[in-house]
């Protein structure tokens, strides 16, 4: 018996060590093939994006990706820009592009302090309304825009960035006028507005012990209260050495064990000297252009290139790690011409923060990141 089983022990043995071979030897094609039963795999898309006038784009999310965030399109300055005023014209045709392609569909937000017109907070003689007027357009907005896409977007960033880098709450005139059920409120709302969505808090540098601690505070304290939060987003505007691999790791443990899940929401790395010495997303922040600041105007060089994809790798290693808890990994933006990095916090630069280059090649970060999935498949 055993000397019969030899040749097929042995067979079998080669057969899987050529499968491994190959498997590590030519990564998938896609990013999404790459990571199918792990986590889906998006990207942020813009006007030229969703309307078709940017072929070449399309034709990369087509490919390479199975969920899209919409980069501006329903944030309520855009979608909502005056009093009873809706622009759906350019969400719909959002929508329509991600069900074409059976994409996972994200709305991206719904109460923010930035990219919300000065209106909705004032009253017709610059006056801050009151807490049950803004409640009031809070309810209106919400139920308008979750439920045009109600059972047709799946997940919604509900409220994103609500606190402050020491974790307490930030004094937006969300907060001001209406107080700390703001959050409650815009959650319950949305779960009422379409119960199937899942909904999501978002917002930057929770790999920071202070900053990570307040949101665990609050979901904790939200689900105290009955209210559905799924998941935490993770912006993940990140750099070459910030956050860390453990960091991220730390972060994604706390989450799993509070009890939600997680989602990279706008994943980009810089590569550029940083403009500010704090760890920060917010938009409204302007740094003075300065060519030091802006040294790889003429292409990445081999060695950055090579950095950025071994930083790609380090992270997406951590997002498989935890693929129990991590449901999808969204990056912000298609190319790196597309990416807000080239005008924030400096206008102008040349950023290089994503996996495909100017001219929509792959890059050597995206041969990574589809090998790291690859190689964890065979050794599973
Ligand atoms: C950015 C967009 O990419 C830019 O086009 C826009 O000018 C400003 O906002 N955190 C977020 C995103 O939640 O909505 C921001 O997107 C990037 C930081």
């Amino acid at each position: 018996m055993f000397v019969k089983m030899q040749p097929m022990v042995r067979s079998a043995a080669l057969a899987a060590f050529i499968l491994a071979f190959a498997a590590t030897a030519q990564a998938p094609t896609s990013l999404k093939e790459a990571y199918r039963g792990d986590f889906a795999i998006g990207a942020a898309i813009n006007t030229a994006q969703i309307t078709g006038q940017d072929r070449r784009g399309d034709a990369i999310v087509e490919a390479q990706f199975n969920s899209i965030s919409p980069e501006n399109a329903l944030k309520w300055e855009n979608v909502h820009p005056a009093p009873g005023v809706y622009a759906f014209d350019l969400p719909d045709q959002y929508v329509a592009f991600g069900e074409k392609h059976h994409m996972f569909i994200v709305g991206h937000c719904l109460v923010w302090h930035n990219q919300v017109p000065a209106w909705v907070f004032r009253d017709d003689i610059g006056n801050f309304v009151d807490r049950e007027t803004l409640l009031k357009r809070m309810h209106d907005h919400i139920f308008t825009v979750v439920g045009r896409y109600k059972g047709r977007i799946q997940s919604w960033d509900v409220v994103n960035e609500a606190l402050n880098d020491d974790g307490t709450l930030r004094q937006s005139p969300w907060l001001k006028i209406i107080g700390e059920d703001y959050i409650a409120k815009a959650f319950q709302y949305a779960h009422e507005a379409d119960p199937q969505a899942q909904l999501t808090y978002n917002d930057y540098s929770l790999e920071n012990g202070a900053k990570r601690n307040g949101v665990i505070a609050l979901i904790a304290k939200l689900k105290a209260q009955g209210i559905t939060v799924t998941s935490v987003g993770l912006q993940g505007h990140d750099g070459l050495t910030w956050p860390s691999v453990e960091d991220e790791d730390t972060t994604l443990s706390a989450f799993a064990k509070l009890g939600v899940k997680v989602a990279i929401t706008e994943l980009d790395i810089d590569v550029l000297p940083p403009a500010t010495r704090q760890q920060s997303a917010e938009v409204s922040l302007k740094v003075q252009q300065d060519p030091k600041l802006n040294p790889y105007a003429d292409g990445l060089p081999q060695s950055v290139q090579q950095q950025l994809a071994e930083r790609y790798a380090g992270l997406f290693g951590v997002y498989l790690k935890h693929r129990d808890v991590v449901t999808r990994v969204t990056l912000w933006g298609v190319t790196d011409g597309d990416s807000w990095r080239n005008d924030w916090p400096v206008k102008g630069r040349t950023s290089h923060p994503l996996l495909f280059d100017r001219s929509g090649q792959p890059k050597p970060a995206f041969q990574a990141v589809t090998r790291v999935a690859a190689t964890a498949k065979t050794t599973n």
